[in-house]
């Protein structure tokens, strides 16, 4: 049986809803809409867009959005996400958000397409070597 985050149907479905979410992105500076969709680990989906700000550096990543929303609803383990990104190639999670999804599964499947079609895909693991997480907290106290 293959793992959550890599049943076909199921990232399908992420990549749908990415692609849907991006329709809502508020990104009226940079004009690159972004949206993202994630599964957790009870298979809820959780999803988010890029909100920027005029106050420019108070924007907020899709994927931020979709974690957040994930983590309010009781969530704390991301099986996988999926980020629909405004260009014309496939947009990988900016660095901020790598560490951001860090901590709620570093074995997360992310998948990155581009409005056209375009995709790639990593672990989170991948894109953050040896990344900072809770474990490197729990020996200070
Ligand atoms: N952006 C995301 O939403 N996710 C990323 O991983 C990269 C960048 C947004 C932030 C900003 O609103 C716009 O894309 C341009 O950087």
């Amino acid at each position: 049986m293959s793992e959550p985050g890599h049943d076909p149907r199921l990232v399908e479905d992420l990549v749908t809803r990415a692609h849907a979410a991006r329709e809502r992105a508020y990104a009226p500076y940079s004009r690159f809409f972004v949206g993202a969709a994630l599964r957790t680990d009870d298979g809820r989906v959780f999803e988010g867009a890029n909100v920027e700000n005029a106050s420019y550096g108070l924007t907020i990543c899709a994927e931020r959005v979709a974690t957040a929303s994930a983590v309010a609803g009781g969530a704390r383990r991301i099986d996988a996400i999926a980020v629909v990104g405004g260009g014309s190639r496939p947009a990988a999670p900016c660095g901020a958000c790598r560490q951001f999804l860090y901590e709620f599964n570093p074995e997360m499947l992310v998948v990155a397409e581009s409005p056209a079609g375009e995709r790639k895909e990593w672990r989170l693991s991948d894109l953050l070597l040896d990344g900072f997480g809770p474990g490197d907290l729990e020996d200070v106290h």
